[in-house]
């Protein structure tokens, strides 16, 4: 009988990140001050970030130990069980087989404390007291919460307003974990009470909270600045799932012919596939392995944005990155996978992507909770509304093997589970849940804005 779910030892947690800078097919272009347009140094980070993390940010070594006393606390869940889909694939009438590592099973419920732990760690070595940061959906902000509270420190989390109210039970969580939740745009920073000026209902972004959180770090002496994606380090600490995906694979004798993960900033989707890249890019993958980035229609940064520099952040206090963007002007629909509503990318992603070696599609969140909504009725875990467009592509392409009967083996990333989702749940079941799209021209409207700010931009519209 086939395995439905494969576990490892604990022995078996990842001793060390796997960094793909060192083998990307092109330098990642440089950071650039928007007024001079000089590369801005990795240095002139640490005035937001722990230096540990810096030289993670910018580091050629392809492997960096985990520190000891973070693989302590990875050991609370992982490592995270790898499942074969049997009951889907049933129900699909596929020959494809399809696997999916499950991040939920983590205190937070999905896999951003794999990095959330290291940041806290990093910065708990080097004195700071008390930790800021944005949430979309609410993930992010409760495992930096939790990475704090194990490592004695405070956590401010600006989280954005849309989220704040649809899921309140997220920032109970993070409360009970001793962080203190402002829904953002909030009066706690001059750039927040600045957007309230100007539209007192703005229901917020991850830009403004971004702006939000390193404003609050940067104007107090004891406190530093976390992202939860899109740079370097972060998606560098997420490589324990997929590092531990392969030696489950290799326990299978299976090897994954597509590999799917949502995108917000591409720190879960870019854990997972960035091991195998490297068995690819060494000679060890023994399949030409695809890799897709799975978005939201209603945040098209990669399928229908532009590549450019850009800001992290609404207010410019970032420097200029090269990236998929739809703009740091662009505030996206109040979709229900919040974690999703990012104007940019990783820009590793993004450089991949250009290659051609990474490929992505966007779909609208009524096919994607349609996904969500059979996993849960085969396979039992309701997902989040961010991994419900990777369920989606594993499905379509499941679907696809039927038609021409290639029995391709399907891995999907569901980085976390779904149940303070409830809403989002309870409005795709009454049939009230908007398919939003971001319309070209609206993306159009918004790089033309960049344009003007930016002439010297390389950007056709
Ligand atoms: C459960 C979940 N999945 C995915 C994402 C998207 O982020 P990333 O692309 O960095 O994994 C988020 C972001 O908040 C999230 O909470």
């Amino acid at each position: 009988m086939a395995s439905r779910k494969i576990m490892l030892d604990e022995e078996e947690i990842p001793k060390q990140w796997y960094s793909i800078l060192s083998d990307l097919p092109k330098p990642l272009p440089p950071m650039l001050n928007p007024e001079t347009r000089e590369p801005v140094p990795p240095q002139a980070l640490e005035a937001v970030f722990a230096k540990e993390l810096v030289k993670q940010e910018a580091s050629r070594e392809r492997w960096i130990t985990i520190p000891e006393e973070v693989r302590e606390v990875y050991r609370l869940w992982r490592p995270t069980p790898l499942y074969r889909a049997i009951n889907l694939e049933k129900a699909l009438k596929t020959p494809a087989k399809i696997y999916y590592k499950y991040e939920g099973v983590s205190p937070p419920g999905s896999h951003k404390p794999n990095t959330a732990v290291a940041q806290a760690y990093y910065n708990m070595k080097e004195g700071t007291k008390r930790l800021t940061t944005e949430t979309g959906a609410g993930q992010w902000g409760s495992a930096l919460a939790f990475g704090c509270m194990l490592f004695g420190m405070k956590s401010t989390i600006y989280m954005v307003k849309a989220s704040y109210y649809q899921k309140p039970y997220r920032r109970v969580m993070m409360e009970t974990w001793g962080a203190e939740v402002f829904p953002s745009p909030s009066e706690k920073t001059k750039f927040g009470t600045k957007v309230l000026e100007d539209d007192p209902e703005c229901s917020g972004s991850l830009g403004i909270s971004i702006s939000e959180a390193v404003e609050d770090a940067v104007t107090h002496e004891d406190a530093k600045y976390t992202l939860g994606s899109v740079v370097n380090h972060v998606l560098l600490h997420q490589t324990v799932v997929g590092q531990e995906t392969q030696k489950q694979m290799e326990l299978l004798d299976d090897y994954p012919d597509l590999i799917a993960g949502c995108i917000g900033g591409g720190s879960s989707f870019s854990g997972l596939y960035w091991p195998f890249y490297y068995d690819k890019v060494s000679g060890k993958s023994p399949k030409e392995t695809e890799f897709l980035a799975v978005e939201s229609t209603a945040c098209p940064k990669v399928t229908r944005g532009y590549y450019t520099y850009d800001h992290g952040d609404s207010a410019r206090m970032t420097p200029l990155v090269k990236m998929h963007t739809l703009s740091h002007m662009f505030v996206p629909p109040p979709i229900h996978a919040g974690g999703l509503r990012y104007h940019g990318m990783a820009p590793t992603l993004c450089l991949l992507k250009e290659e051609g070696i990474v490929k992505s599609k966007a779909y609208n969140q009524v096919k994607t909770f349609e996904a969500a909504t059979l996993f849960a009725k085969t396979e039992g875990i309701l997902p989040a509304p961010e991994p419900a467009h990777a369920i989606k592509a594993a499905v379509d392409e499941a679907l696809e093997c039927k038609k021409t009967g290639e029995k391709k083996t399907i891995l999907f990333l569901l980085c976390g589970h779904g149940y303070f989702d409830m809403q989002a749940y309870d409005d795709y079941n009454s049939g009230k849940l908007p398919p939003y799209e971001y319309p070209k021209e609206k993306v159009e409207e918004s790089m033309r804005k960049l344009k003007a700010l930016y002439p010297w931009l390389d950007v056709k519209i």
